[in-house]
């Protein structure tokens, strides 16, 4: 169930060429490759290995990847689950579900045991597990031992007041009045990251290990570099850091990636709302909805503290420069946040393990995600900006892959330092998807020439050509001038490691047009390429052709080289309810779904893997009959006909399955298995009323309580009844 928090104002307007009836127009893929009119004719394939697309072919893909002929696709062997509305988690028969790790776990012995009606301190939440987990990663701690513990990096993306609070009855001056310090403490200490050891029991059940050496917090106050072009830049100068090279927190940390070296990527999506700046306003704070009244949680009314605790989330100029207030204090969010989980700290000043690599873009991010790596290659990452009509970005390095840099599990040294040498210097890009199926990857760098004829720095009001920090600042006007294509909120992305090939999320938008219409635009813009203007509402286009998206879609797109700037692109599946018109991949009562949201690529090897689709639905039509669920399909399964809009068509219902389904209220979001794929572990987020028992951490999930507790989000493992590989 959706829960909004998020804020979905459309503050992106630009149409960038909308495409007049892409799916009309665009030639089939598989007629594109088949009649050797596509990639391979534009001599772009170049060894990439580019599957499926030999005519006859029984497993042929149409065009775009997934399975070989020589690959036989896994079976899915579970029979997909009915829809669910109850107060439990629901699994296929043959598997169980434990609760791990629920908010209030304690991570050392500093603090005492949760509760049931535990009063949570800012001490006491500092030590313990944040509130509604999002993404998530597991880090090896030696390849042996992979499957049976390993350190959890978990985002813990944004607070549920009303449980957090509840044995005070709710907090203390929400919408109005000066917040408790302590109350504003707690809440700024739910938020961030849980980095905690976790160990299978000879019991089956999973546990956390406290008192680790490896659990510890980052929270939405915990000091962090800066790191790439805007370090130490004029736009993120503040009097906590007069050479702008640090800040406080990160926030609102959604979706996650993880990188070829052993570190944790979290992305701070939903941050411009702790923030308020009444007056004095960049473009960037315009365009990316820095409110100008009372922030979400109104920390910035709290009083007490020093050096700014609290007055940094009001960034209202006050001083007579930047050195003495806070008015850049949003300029060090909104980006993507590298950990090394190891702790090791040698490339920072901050003994926190932690950098915001901005090189890689300043917006709502969702996550981050590695491309495939290959050796002597540049390493690329994927990110979408998850606000209706924006947009998805790559970044690529300047350096090229060194496989002496791949992570070496548990061992003790500078992954930040490697972070460093492939995250600071690159270049940055944002997609265009054209309507024949093609996209093009756009650099945004100062001389980059923008759709108008004119170098970007120019279009952006820059001081001169060299300005790559006011670029990444303004990262969503700079997209705007060089004509991204803007997309129905993208959420999670996933790279099949076999193919290279991408898929991401894009969950739904209330604000797609029908073909025709003409875009309008945020803040009172009347054009996208204003500063400060993004699309409020956008027509159709090719990877987003249905207006008001309720069910949202996932796409994929295949590149000849990871570092190029050409790519192939195709819809894979429609989410819609079984009866709607525009269900347009078929869908049925045992795997309809909405807003897909959380998206894994599961590599079981050559290809063969599992797509594990994840949603956080508002759509009545299926919250009607569903809680948000987790399906899977195997790609190599499933094949785009010549005239079909999607690669999952009615055909290929039995492919596509309903694998869990969350308790009320919840979203069900990040995901990851054991190397050995027998433990599978999602998360539970904002549930309604739920676990069971709330005064356990380790308990059965798929047990709903008798009355109402205090809900807690939190992590679910899935497993097989013998113990065996989960899905197959
Ligand atoms: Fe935090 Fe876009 O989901
Ligand atoms: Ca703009
Ligand atoms: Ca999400």
């Amino acid at each position: 169930m959706s829960k909004e928090i998020e804020d979905h104002r459309v503050l992106n307007q630009s149409v960038n060429e909308p495409f007049s009836s892409v799916l009309s127009r665009r030639i089939s893929r598989r007629g594109i490759m088949q009649g050797g009119a596509g990639l391979a004719a534009m001599g772009l394939l170049g060894g990439f290995g580019l599957a499926g697309c030999s005519s006859g072919d029984s497993n042929d893909n149409g065009g775009v990847g997934g399975g070989s002929p020589e690959v036989t696709p896994l079976a899915l062997a579970f029979a997909s689950i009915r829809g669910s509305r109850t107060d439990a988690v629901v699994v296929p028969e043959g598997y169980v579900a434990q609760v791990l790790i629920p908010w209030g776990t304690p991570l050392d012995n500093s603090v005492g045991a949760w509760s049931a009606d535990r009063r949570v301190t800012p001490e006491y939440q500092a030590a313990s597990v944040g509130m509604n987990h999002d993404g998530m990663h597991n880090f090896a701690l030696s390849e042996e031992s992979a499957s049976r513990e390993f350190i959890m990096a978990l985002n813990n993306e944004y607070i549920d007041q009303s449980a957090l609070w509840a044995p005070q009855g709710g907090p203390t001056n929400a919408k109005e009045g000066a917040r408790p310090a302590d109350e504003a403490r707690t809440e700024i200490n739910a938020h961030g990251v849980t980095l905690v050891k976790l160990a299978l029991g000879s019991d089956g059940q999973w546990r956390e290990e406290r008192g680790s050496r490896y659990n510890r917090r980052l929270t939405s106050a915990t000091p962090i570099e800066l790191a790439g072009p805007v370090r130490g830049s004029d736009y993120v100068v503040t009097a906590y850091s007069t050479n702008g090279t640090r800040t406080r927190g990160t926030n609102n940390n959604c979706a996650n990636g993880f990188t070829p070296w052993g570190t944790y990527l979290t992305c701070e999506e939903n941050w411009p709302n702790v923030f308020t700046k009444a007056s004095d306003r960049y473009p960037d704070d315009d365009r990316l909805g820095v409110p100008t009244g009372r922030s979400r949680y109104g920390w910035e009314t709290a009083q007490g503290g020093s050096n700014g605790e609290f007055a940094r989330f009001d960034a209202t100029p006050s001083a007579a420069s930047a050195s003495g207030d806070y008015r850049n204090e949003p300029r060090t969010f909104g980006y993507v946040v590298e950990i090394d989980p190891y702790g090791n700290t040698a490339s920072v000043s901050t003994e926190t393990a932690a950098l915001k690599r901005t090189h890689i873009g300043r917006f709502r991010h969702e996550g981050c995600w590695p491309g495939k790596v290959i050796e002597g290659e540049p390493v690329v990452f994927y990110t979408g900006h998850d606000s209706r009509n924006e947009y998805i970005y790559k970044f690529v390095s300047k350096a090229k892959w060194d496989p002496q840099d791949a992570n070496r599990p548990g061992q003790d040294y500078d992954r930040l330092a490697i972070g460093a040498k492939y995250l600071d210097e690159g270049t940055l890009y944002v997609a265009r998807f054209n309507a024949d199926g093609s996209g093009d990857w756009l650099p945004l760098t100062p001389d980059a020439t923008t759709r108008d004829g004119r170098p970007l720095w120019q279009a952006l009001n820059l001081a001169n050509e060299r300005d790559l920090a006011g670029v990444l600042i303004n990262t969503c006007d700079a997209a705007d001038f060089m004509g991204a294509t803007p997309m129905d909120r993208p959420e999670w992305g996933t790279v099949d490691p076999s193919s290279g090939e991408v898929y991401m999320t894009l969950t739904n938008n209330s604000k797609r047009t029908a073909e025709g219409t003409a875009a309008t635009y945020t803040n009172g813009g009347s054009d996208v390429d204003e500063l400060g203007v993004g699309y409020a509402t956008a027509p159709v286009n090719g990877p987003n052709p249905r207006p008001d998206n309720e069910g949202g879609q996932v796409i994929r797109w295949l590149e000849p080289s990871p570092a190029g700037t050409r790519f192939e692109w195709e819809v894979f599946v429609f989410g819609a309810a079984e009866s709607d018109a525009d269900n347009y991949s078929g869908l049925t009562e045992l795997n309809q779904f909405a807003s897909p949201d959380g998206l894994w690529y599961d590599d079981r090897g050559d290809g063969r893997g599992i797509l594990w689709i994840e949603t956080d639905n508002g759509y009545d039509k299926v919250t009607d009959y569903t809680n948000d669920q987790v399906l899977a399909v195997v790609p190599a399964s499933v094949s785009r006909g010549p005239g079909d809009k999607a690669v999952i068509d009615a055909a290929d219902q039995a492919q596509l399955k309903r694998f869990a389904v969350g308790p009320n209220g919840c979203e069900v979001t990040g995901i990851f298995a054991t190397p050995d794929k027998t433990s599978l572990f999602i998360n539970i987020q904002h549930p309604g009323n739920w676990p069971a028992d709330p005064g356990a951490n380790v308990q059965d999930a798929t047990v709903a309580p008798s009355g109402e507790i205090r809900p807690r989000a939190s992590t679910v493992v899935i497993r097989k009844r013998d113990g065996g590989e989960v899905g197959v």
